[in-house]
């Protein structure tokens, strides 16, 4: 028998648990306080966890599962994605060094580097948001510690060349992270292209159903572990015991909901690009979009977010737009089953150099519903747009 793929390893870690009459999932463990029988296996390590803190049955399946995906030789979760992106950056960058990470980085992720690290002595240094992988590699200098890569970037979706990059950082010392939330640990391997700390928003995909917080970092050298796995017991965060359970649950599932919604993404994409009020969609599994070549490349799959970039218009006729739809939820995130309209316009003032769009720049995120109901709700959008603009 051949190695059976992911898809079906999901599945078989739960089905092919153990022996007897079982649940297939695992009981939810919530405990602080675990018992013992005798004064000598309280330290017994050997018996599993011994206190509340480190991981209960889920979040260590959970853990395994996603080192698994990610070819990883350990993973570990925090309470969101932002914190897989700031404790290896905390545990990695010291007084001193530098961070060199895009221009169109996540917000909260360029906060905390400019609020948190920027008062602890750790600088950061930002590349254009499409800056070729020369362009990159000059900006290093012997101060960089770590190069925070996010591709697809956020709102503008920039590709970067993420395995040359990681070969490049490694020859000259350089530590590469990379959020990978839009790949999802499925579609994009980070550390199988040579980054050296893979992170994701397990809150996007992997939950997959809007109803939890979480992130997981993996990484496949030991030395790069051990500083990140020391950090988050010094920090003592930790991940609720039915958070996990109920990521594991989405976990099951993932790699059909990517797939699916990935499809439906581009059914949608392909007609908004034929309609006059859209400039242009941006979307790298998107023949013609910036970074389809490396998409195509790199990528086994795609993720179901876009920008979309309006011809002209303002604030009010994009706000006209959003409240039209019936079925696009207005809300900041992506990755669930529902389908979300974000305004980013705004958004781009925050970056060093904003980028120069031919109009209001949307954000959607597909879920799972009917790609042709999600093109009528998007019609009667349009239809908005247009009245408000006239
Ligand atoms: C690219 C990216 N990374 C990280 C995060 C943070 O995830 P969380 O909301 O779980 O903190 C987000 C959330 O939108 C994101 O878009």
């Amino acid at each position: 028998m051949t190695d059976p793929t992911d898809r079906t390893r999901l599945i078989a870690s739960a089905t092919r648990r153990g022996r007897g009459r079982r649940p297939v999932a695992p009981p939810v463990e919530r405990a602080s306080t675990l018992l013992n029988d005798a004064p000598g296996a309280m330290r017994d390590e050997s018996q599993g966890p011994v206190y509340g803190i480190e991981d209960l049955s889920a979040a260590r399946e959970l853990r395994t599962l996603l080192a698994g995906l990610e070819g990883a030789a350990d993973a570990w979760l925090v309470p969101s994605g932002l914190a897989a992106v700031t404790v290896p950056l905390t545990a990695l960058a010291r007084p001193g060094d530098e961070v060199l990470t895009t221009d169109a980085l996540y917000g909260p992720s360029r906060r905390f580097l400019r609020r948190h690290m920027g008062t602890r002595g750790v600088t950061t240094a930002f590349h254009a948001a499409a800056a070729t992988t020369d362009g990159i590699l000059a900006a290093l200098t012997d101060r960089t510690r770590v190069l925070l890569i996010e591709s697809p970037a956020s709102l503008t979706f920039e590709m970067l060349d993420v395995p040359a990059l990681a070969a490049a950082c490694r020859a000259r010392g350089v530590l590469t992270v990379m959020d990978n939330t839009w790949g999802a640990g499925l579609a994009f391997r980070p550390l199988a292209h040579g980054v050296d700390v893979s992170v994701q928003a397990v809150t996007k995909y992997v939950a997959g159903h809007s109803d939890l917080l979480m992130g997981s970092i993996a990484v496949s050298d030991p030395a790069v572990g051990r500083p990140i796995a020391e950090t988050l017991e010094d920090l003592g965060w930790r991940v609720a015991p039915d958070d996990a359970w109920l990521a594991l649950r989405g976990l099951r599932t993932l790699p059909l909901r990517y797939r699916e919604q990935a499809r439906s993404a581009r059914i949608v994409a392909d007609w908004l690009l034929g309609r006059p009020e859209v400039a242009t969609v941006v979307y790298p599994a998107l023949p013609g979009s910036p970074g389809y070549e490396l998409w195509t490349r790199d990528y086994d799959g795609a993720a179901s977010i876009f920008g979309l970039v309006m011809n002209g218009g303002d604030e009010a006729a994009a706000h006209a737009l959003m409240s039209a739809l019936a079925l696009f939820g207005l809300g900041y995130s992506w990755g669930g089953f529902e389908s979300l309209v974000t305004h980013e316009t705004g958004q781009l003032a925050g970056r060093n150099s904003p980028p120069a769009l031919a109009g209001e720049l949307l954000r959607l995120h597909i879920g799972l519903e009917d790609p042709a109901d999600l093109i009528a709700d998007l019609e009667r959008g349009l239809a908005a747009w247009g009245a408000a603009l006239s």
